[in-house]
């Protein structure tokens, strides 16, 4: 993991950290191309390829690595997910940043030729973070480190993801460990502590003016945090 300090948000400077030194990674929706950048400029990755699906973001990127001076160790590609990476780019860590749980789940199985043979995939789901932990399982990877933090007011997990096989628990306990992240309740994590806390007195603010019939998923919700809060403090 590098220690590189950058001038990336919190959030981005998070995603930057979990990436393991490497030949070539793939930065998949790069968008302003920052995270390629800092990649290229700390050495992190010798080579980076950086793909975008809108003409836009990618357009900015290239001359955003440009006045940078690294386009010759970063290039841009327009395309969908991974459907512009081949095996003989040899991508060691995959970068998904900034994107929602289900379309990088999506991306993700789209590109599995890809995917199985890389050594890392660093992931920052923006929502439906269990869809990406099941994704991760079922393609027999497991989550090796969560970061969870927060920036500009709002709360982030970042994923580093790794070839093999993780343990699970069973039933109830796994649905809370892939929605809050079984890393992270295991290691006690203090900012996630807060934020099941937090959460636990929002729901049930909610269900203070909620018509019976419809408390349903709010009721499903909270019965979740309270399991992941007393997994928490269980000894
Ligand atoms: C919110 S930005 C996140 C940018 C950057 N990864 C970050 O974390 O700051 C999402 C980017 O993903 C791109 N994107 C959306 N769907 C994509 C797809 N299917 N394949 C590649 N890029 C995609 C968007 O064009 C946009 O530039």
């Amino acid at each position: 993991m590098s220690i590189v300090k950058t001038n990336l948000s919190d959030r981005m400077q998070a995603v930057f950290d979990m990436v393991r030194p490497c030949d070539t990674a793939a930065d998949i929706g790069c968008d302003h191309g920052f995270v390629s950048i800092a990649l290229a400029r700390s050495g992190v990755a010798k080579r980076v390829i950086a793909c975008d699906v809108n003409k836009g973001p990618l357009k900015t990127a290239g001359e955003n690595i440009a006045r940078a001076g690294f386009s010759d160790r970063i290039e841009t590609r327009l395309g969908d997910g991974l459907h512009k990476i081949a095996p003989g780019d040899k991508v060691d860590s995959i970068v998904i940043a900034g994107m929602g749980g289900a379309l990088m789940t999506r991306i993700l199985s789209e590109g599995e030729e890809i995917v199985k043979n890389a050594m890392q995939l660093v992931l920052q789901p923006q929502s439906e973070l269990f869809l990406v932990r099941q994704y991760v399982r079922n393609i027999v990877f497991h989550i090796e480190k969560e970061v969870f933090l927060m920036d500009a007011g709002k709360y982030y997990w970042v994923m580093d993801v790794r070839p093999g096989k993780g343990e699970y628990p069973e039933g109830e306990v796994l649905e809370v460990y892939d929605e809050f992240s079984g890393y992270l309740i295991e290691n006690r994590d203090p900012l996630l502590s807060e934020y099941i806390e937090k959460s636990i007195n929002i729901y049930e603010g909610y269900l203070k003016d909620m018509p019976e019939d419809k408390q349903g998923a709010v009721r499903q919700k909270t019965k979740k945090l309270k399991l992941a809060k007393e997994l928490m403090t269980r000894r």
